[in-house]
C-alpha cells in the first residue's frame, strides 16, 4: 500500500516536468504559423544596428544545392552567391516584393525557368555572374520592370530570343563580357532599351561589330560601350544610332586578328569623352588615326599598351589639345625615356604599375597644372626631382616604391598638396624640414616602412593636418609632445609592434584628435591628457611582460577628468600572456561616462571583476573574445541597462544560465560562438524580452531530448533569429557528431503514437480550439495514468522474477556533466573496471517516452549510480527521477561532483534525508584513484542496506 502510493507520487512529480513542454509544443504547433517562423536553415539576417526595415539576407557559401524556401517576404538584399545551384524554380523567388538585389553569381546555374523572377517587381539588380547560362529567353527576365543592374558575364550565353530584354525597362548596365554571342543583331534590342546606359560585351565572340548590321529606325541611350573579341574583324560605326556615346572600352584581347576601325564620318563619333583601351586589335597607324578623329576626347587610358608607347605613341597623345586625363598603368614602361614633357595639358596622370625605376629630371616639369599624380607600385628609390616643380599639385601617390629616405628640397613648393602616400616604403629617417611647406596638407600616410624616429618632425608644421597614419614602422619611442603641432588631427594611427615607450604627454597639443589608435606596452606611461575630443581609442597590448593593474594604477594617467568624450574603446591584446594577467583598470573606465562599445580581446585571463563597467551606464555594445569567461558573474551587467549587443565569443562559456540574472532586458544582438556550451534551456532567452539575434555557432552540442526545447523554441518563436544554424554542429552523443543540431528529430522527446495521434487530430480540428485543449488533457491524463500503472506491473514482475539485470548501473546525470561521465567515469568503469553501464543519451530507445525509458532503465539496472551537480539539483527531469530512486534507495550510489552547501540542498528534502541516512562519495580530481576505488566497492557490494557503510571516502560534509 505504501509502495503504491510513493509510487503514485512519483509518477505525478515526473508528470508535471513532462506536462511543460508538451503544453509548450502544443501551443507552438497550433498557433505559430511555420510561414513566419525565424529559425533559416541556411541563411543568415544580418544584424543592423540601426533598426531598419530592410531585411539584409546572407545565403552565401553555404554548399546550397535548391534555393532555401525559407527566405524572409520582406528581404531587401539577398545573396546567395558561391553555393551549388543548379537551377532556377518559376516558384523559388515568388511573393519577394521587397527585393531590391539579389545575387546568384558564382553557382552552377544552366537553367532559369520562364518568369522565375516575374514577382520581383522592385528589383534592382540582378547578379548571375559566373555560372553557365546558355539561352535567355522571352521570358527569362519577365517582369523585372525596375531593374537598373543586370549582370551576366561568365556565362556561355550564345542564344539570345529576341524580346527577352523587352521588360527590362529600367535597365541602365547590363554586363554580358566573357559569353559566347556572335551577332551583333542579337543584341539589336539591348540598344533600344529607353534607360540602357552601359553595355559590356568583352570577350564574346563577334567577328564584327557594325553598325549597319543594326535597324535604322532608332536611336539608341548608350553612353559607355565595352567591347572586344579574338575574332573581330571590323568595328564600324556607319550610322548615327549612337548620339549619346561617351566612353569607348575597346577591352584586352590577346592574339586578335587586326581589327579594321571603319568611322567614316568622325562626327559620327564627337561626343567621345573616354577611351579606355587594353591591347587593341589595330595597327599602330590605325591607332594614331583613331585618336585623330576623336575631337573631344578628355580622358585616355592606355593599359598594355608599351608596344605602341615605344613607337613614341605619346607624341601623338600629347597634342590632343582637350585632353586632361592620361593613365599609363599596367605598362612594362622601364627603360623608356617617356616623352612626357609635351603633355603640359593633363591635370591627371597615372603612371602606377608601370616598372620604372626613376623618372628623370625634367619628364613631367612642364606639366603645369597637374593636380593629381600617382607613381604607386613602382621601383622608384627617391621622390622623383620633377614633384618639388609642380605648385599645382593636390594629391600625389608614391606607395608601393623603394623609397629610403626624405629630403627637405622634396616637396618644397608642392604647396598645395592636400593628400599623401607614401606608405609601403623602406624610409628610415624623417627630417623636420620635409613637410615644413605643406602647410595644407589634410591627409598623410607614412604606414608601413622602415621609420625608426620621430623626432621633431610633426612638431610645429603640418597645421591642417587631419589624417596621419604612421603604423607598423620600426619606433620604438614616442617622445612627448611629439604630435605638437598636429593642431588640426582628427585621426591619428601610431599603432606598431615595435613600440616600448610611449612618453608623458606624447600626445600633448593634439585636442581635436576624434579617432586613436596605440600599442603600449608594460612599460608605457600611458597619459591620454588633453584628448578632450577623442571617440574611439584603440590600445595594442604588445609583448610580455605586460602592464599589470598595480602597475597602470600607479601611474595615475588615466586620472579622472581624461577621455570623458571616449564612445569607443578596444584593447586587444596581440600575444599570449597567460602568465601576466592584465586587466584594463576601474580607473580607466571610470572617466568614459560617454562610452557606449567596449571590447576586449584576448586581454583578460579571467572574468573581470563584476563592477567593472559601474561607471559606464551608457554602454550599448560589450564584446569580450579569447577571454576565460567560464565564472563570469551576472552582476557584471547589472549596471548598464542599455547594453543592446554582446559578443562573447571564444570564451570558454559552459552554460547559459548567467543571463538569467543579468538583466539584459535590453539586449538585441548577441553571439556565443566558440564556446563550450552543449545544452540551451530556452527558458534563459525569457530574460532577455528584445533578442533579436542569437549566433550560436561552432559549440559543441549535445543532440539530444536535452536541446529539445531550444530547438523548438528556436524554430517557433518570431522574435529571435538563431543566426548561422549551418554551424550547429552535433559532438555529443558520438554516433551523432558531426551532424546538425537542427536536424535533430525532437518528436521522439515525446511518446510518438498519441503525439502523432493528437497532431494528426488536432490538425483536422484547427478552428475549434477548446475541443483540442479537452482532448489533450484527457490523452495525457490517460497517458499518465498508463505509466503509472505500467511501472507498477513492472516493478511487481521484475520482483517476481528475481534478479535479471540488463546493466549493472544505470547512471543518472545532467546534460552539463556529460563531458565528465564521458571523460572520466566510462573510461574508468567501463573499460577499465568492466561495469555495463546504462546511459541515457546513449542506451534509451529512441521513440520511446522519457519517463518509460528510465523506469526500465532503473528496473533494468542492479544499481543506480546518481552524478550530483548543481545542475543536476537545477534539473526538473533529473529531480523527478530522483524520486523514482527513492523506491529503491537501496541500491543507490551518490557522487558529488561538486561541493553543495547544505543551503543549496535545503529544497530538496528527500536528497537531504537521504544524504542523513547514507554515505556518499565526493569527486575529488586530486584523488581520483581514492575514488574511483569506492565506487567500484560500492558496485561490488550487494543490495542489502547493511553493506552501505562500506561506502567511505574523501566525503565532504
Ligand atoms: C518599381 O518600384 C517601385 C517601388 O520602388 C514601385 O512602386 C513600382 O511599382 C515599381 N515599378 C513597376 C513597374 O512595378
Ligand atoms: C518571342 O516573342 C516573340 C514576340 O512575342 C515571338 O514572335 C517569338 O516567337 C517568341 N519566341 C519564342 C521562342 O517563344
Ligand atoms: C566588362 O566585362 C569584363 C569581363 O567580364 C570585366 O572584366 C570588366 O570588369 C567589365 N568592365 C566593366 C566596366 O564592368
Ligand atoms: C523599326 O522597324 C522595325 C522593322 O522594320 C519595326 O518592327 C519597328 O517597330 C520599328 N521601330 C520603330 C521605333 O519605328
Amino acid at each position: 500500500m505504501l509502495k503504491a502510493h510513493n509510487h503514485h507520487k512519483s509518477m505525478t512529480a515526473a508528470g508535471s516536468f513532462h506536462s511543460h513542454p508538451i503544453l509548450h509544443l502544443l501551443f507552438l504547433l497550433l498557433y505559430i504559423n511555420p510561414l513566419l517562423a525565424f529559425l533559416l536553415k541556411s541563411c543568415t539576417i544580418l544584424y543592423q544596428k540601426i533598426p531598419c526595415d530592410d531585411v539584409f539576407l546572407d545565403c552565401a557559401s553555404r554548399e546550397l544545392v535548391v534555393i532555401p524556401n525559407d527566405i524572409p517576404k520582406d528581404s531587401a538584399v539577398v545573396k546567395l552567391n558561391s553555393n551549388q545551384l543548379k537551377k532556377i524554380n518559376i516558384d523559388d523567388f515568388c511573393d519577394l516584393s521587397k527585393l531590391k538585389i539579389l545575387d546568384l553569381g558564382d553557382n552552377q546555374i544552366s537553367d532559369v525557368d520562364d518568369g522565375s523572377f516575374k514577382d520581383l517587381v522592385t528589383l534592382k539588380t540582378l547578379k548571375l555572374t559566373q555560372n553557365t547560362l546558355t539561352t535567355l529567353t522571352n521570358n527569362t527576365f519577365q517582369g523585372l520592370s525596375n531593374l537598373t543592374v543586370l549582370d551576366l558575364s561568365n556565362n556561355n550565353i550564345h542564344f539570345i530570343q529576341p524580346f527577352a530584354f523587352k521588360d527590362l525597362t529600367n535597365l541602365q548596365n547590363l554586363d554580358l563580357g566573357r559569353n559566347k554571342i556572335q551577332q551583333v543583331s542579337d543584341i539589336q534590342q539591348i540598344f533600344q532599351l529607353p534607360q540602357i546606359q552601359m553595355v559590356n560585351l568583352t570577350h564574346n565572340l563577334f567577328s564584327s561589330f557594325e553598325t549597319k548590321h543594326l535597324l535604322h529606325n532608332f536611336t539608341s541611350n548608350l553612353e559607355e560601350l565595352i567591347i572586344s573579341s579574338p575574332n573581330m574583324k571590323t568595328f564600324s560605326i556607319s550610322t548615327p544610332i549612337f548620339p549619346n556615346l561617351t566612353k569607348l572600352d575597346l577591352a584586352v584581347s590577346r592574339n586578335c586578328t587586326f581589327l579594321n576601325w571603319d568611322i567614316p564620318d568622325k562626327t559620327l563619333l564627337r561626343n567621345i569623352t573616354h577611351l579606355y583601351t587594353s591591347q587593341p586589335c589595330l595597327s599602330f597607324k590605325s591607332f594614331q588615326k583613331v585618336l585623330r578623329s576623336l575631337d573631344s576626347l578628355n580622358h585616355l587610358r592606355l593599359n598594355n599598351m608599351d608596344r605602341f608607347i615605344k613607337k613614341e605613341l605619346l607624341s601623338t597623345v600629347c597634342i590632343i589639345p582637350t585632353l586632361r586625363k592620361l593613365d599609363l598603368f599596367y605598362n612594362y614602361l622601364n627603360n623608356l625615356t617617356l616623352k612626357l614633357a609635351l603633355c603640359s595639358q593633363l591635370t591627371e596622370f597615372d603612371l602606377g604599375e608601370t616598372h620604372i625605376k626613376e623618372l628623370s629630371k625634367g619628364s613631367i616639369k612642364s606639366m603645369t597644372i597637374l593636380q593629381t599624380l600617382s607613381v604607386r607600385a613602382n621601383q622608384l628609390s627617391e621622390v622623383p626631382y620633377d614633384i618639388r616643380n609642380l605648385p599645382t599639385l593636390k594629391i600625389l601617390n608614391i606607395e608601393l616604391n623603394q623609397i629610403t629616405k626624405l629630403s627637405c628640397n622634396n616637396f618644397v613648393n608642392t604647396t598645395h598638396l592636400t593628400e599623401l602616400y607614401l606608405q609601403n616604403n623602406y624610409i628610415t629617417k624623417l627630417k623636420r624640414c620635409v613637410f615644413g611647406n605643406l602647410t595644407n596638407l589634410k591627409i598623410l600616410n607614412l604606414s608601413k616602412s622602415n621609420l625608426r624616429k620621430l623626432e621633431n618632425v610633426f612638431k610645429l608644421t603640418l597645421h591642417r593636418l587631419e589624417v596621419l597614419n604612421i603604423s607598423d614602422n620600426k619606433v620604438t619611442d614616442l617622445e612627448t609632445g611629439v604630435f605638437q603641432g598636429l593642431q588640426s588631427i582628427k585621426h591619428l594611427n601610431v599603432a606598431s609592434r615595435s613600440i616600448e615607450r610611449v612618453k608623458l604627454a606624447t600626445f600633448k597639443g593634439i585636442n581635436n584628435v576624434q579617432a586613436l589608435t596605440v600599442s603600449l606596452t608594460h612599460r608605457y606611461e600611458p597619459d591620454f591628457r588633453g584628448l578632450k575630443r577623442l571617440e574611439n581609442l584603440t590600445i595594442y597590448l604588445e609583448r610580455v611582460p605586460l602592464l599589470r593593474t598595480d602597475e597602470l594604477m600607479n601611474y595615475g594617467a588615466f586620472s579622472k577628468t581624461m577621455l570623458k568624450s571616449l564612445k569607443s574603446i578596444a584593447v586587444i591584446c596581440t600575444h599570449n600572456h597567460q602568465d601576466f594577467p592584465l586587466n584594463v583598470p576601474i580607473s580607466l573606465l571610470q572617466s568614459m561616462k560617454h562610452l557606449e562599445d567596449f571590447t576586449a580581446e584576448n586581454v583578460y585571463v579571467n572574468a573581470p571583476f563584476a563592477d567593472i563597467f559601474q561607471f559606464n551606464p551608457q554602454l550599448k555594445s560589450v564584446t569580450f573574445l579569447k577571454t576565460d569567461l567560464s565564472n563570469l558573474d551576472p552582476n557584471l551587467f547589472q549596471k548598464i541597462p542599455n547594453l543592446q549587443a554582446l559578443d562573447l565569443s571564444n570564451c570558454k562559456i559552459k552554460a547559459l544560465d548567467f543571463m538569467v540574472q543579468a538583466n539584459l532586458s535590453a539586449l538585441r544582438y548577441l553571439k556565443l560562438a566558440e564556446n563550450e556550451i552543449s545544452v540551451i534551456n530556452e527558458t534563459v532567452f525569457h530574460s532577455l524580452p528584445f533578442l533579436t539575434y542569437l549566433d550560436l555557432s561552432k559549440n559543441p552540442f549535445t543532440c539530444d531530448c536535452s536541446n529539445a526545447g531550444f530547438i523548438l523554441w528556436a524554430k517557433n518563436q518570431k522574435q529571435t533569429q538563431v543566426a548561422n544554424t549551418h554551424q550547429y554542429i552535433c559532438f555529443f552523443p558520438a554516433d551523432k557528431r558531426g551532424s546538425l543540431l537542427f536536424d535533430y528529430d525532437t518528436l521522439s522527446c515525446w511518446d510518438d503514437s498519441s503525439f502523432f495521434c493528437f497532431v494528426s487530430s488536432s490538425c483536422l480540428v484547427v478552428l475549434t480550439l477548446i475541443t483540442s485543449f479537452v482532448y489533450n488533457f484527457l490523452r495525457w491524463q490517460l497517458g499518465y495514468t498508463f505509466h503509472l500503472f505500467r511501472a507498477f506491473l513492472y516493478d511487481s514482475r521484475k520482483r517476481k522474477e528475481g534478479e535479471d539485470y540488463q546493466f549493472d548501473a544505470f547512471v543518472s546525470y545532467n546534460v552539463h556533466d556529460e563531458g565528465w561521465v564521458y571523460r572520466e567515469m566510462l573510461p574508468m568503469l567501463e573499460e577499465k573496471q568492466g561495469w555495463k553501464l546504462c546511459l541515457h543519451h546513449r542506451d534509451f530507445q529512441p521513440g520511446k517516452p522519457i519517463i518509460e525509458n528510465i523506469t526500465d532503465a532503473i528496473y533494468g539496472s542492479r544499481k543506480t549510480i546518481c552524478v550530483i551537480s548543481r545542475s543536476y539539483l537545477q534539473s526538473e527531469i533529473q529531480m523527478a527521477s530522483f524520486r523514482l530512486f527513492d523506491e529503491k534507495k537501496d541500491v543507490l550510489i551518490l557522487l558529488f561532483l561538486e561541493e553543495i552547501s547544505a543551503h543549496h540542498l535545503s529544497p530538496y528534502y528527500r536528497m537531504r534525508k537521504m544524504l542523513k541516512e547514507r554515505t556518499y562519495l565526493s569527486w575529488s580530481a586530486q584523488h581520483p584513484g581514492v575514488f574511483w576505488q569506492n565506487v567500484q566497492r560500492a558496485l561490488q557490494a550487494g543490495d542489502a542496506p547493511e553493506n552501505s557503510d562500506m561506502l567511505t571516502g574523501p566525503t565532504g560534509r
